[in-house]
């Protein structure tokens, strides 16, 4: 994005010490989902990314990715595909597993809602781990779609989501804003 619209994101964005858990510092981005500039001017940024990637859909990452993706999916005019949270879908899903730092967790998108031929672009918060984000990509390609990009308003660039994410993109972008 230009620099004028990183300085207006960044300063919509608050660091919350000791959240959810002590010694993480939370990104809240209620801040920038209240002011409607600069809201604006991240769908804005996204909506231009979807042309660039030649987007047919647009996949939002429950939840804060729904918040994000949404308004993005209406401006360019092409369908918003909800990923949940596994239990959370009621028709017939396609289900993938990923590692959390304890445990596992799983994510599902409904099958008929994606097919060959569509092109992706995966919207979410934040890229950390990159595990989300990475089912995310398996469950695209299992449904026969291919993933077109993947767009996030924060890299922790201190953790390896990105390398870990580079198999799955198989040469799609990934641009954080
Ligand atoms: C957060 C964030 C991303 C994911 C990133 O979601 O919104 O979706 O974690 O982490 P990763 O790169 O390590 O996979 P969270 O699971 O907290 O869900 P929420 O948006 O429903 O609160």
């Amino acid at each position: 994005c230009t620099p004028e619209v990183r300085e207006l994101l960044l300063s919509r964005i608050t660091d919350v010490p000791n959240y959810p858990k002590p010694g993480v510092m939370f990104k809240d981005i209620t801040p920038l989902l209240a002011d409607p500039k600069a809201f604006g001017a991240l769908t804005d940024t996204l909506v231009e990314l979807a042309g660039r990637y030649g987007a047919t859909k647009i996949v939002g990452l429950e939840a804060r990715g729904f918040i994000l993706a949404a308004p993005v999916a209406v401006k360019a005019g092409i369908g918003f595909i909800p990923v949940r949270k596994a239990g959370k879908l009621p028709g017939a899903t396609l289900a993938q597993a990923y590692e959390l730092e304890y445990g596992t967790a799983e994510i599902e998108v409904h099958a008929e809602d994606l097919s060959a031929g569509d092109r992706v672009m995966v919207i979410d918060d934040v890229l950390a781990t990159g595990g989300t984000a990475e089912a995310s990509l398996e469950l695209i390609r299992r449904a026969g779609a291919d993933v077109a990009g993947v767009a996030v308003l924060m890299e922790l660039s201190f953790l390896p989501g990105r390398e870990k994410l580079s198999g799955a993109l198989a040469g799609a972008p990934l641009d954080a804003l």
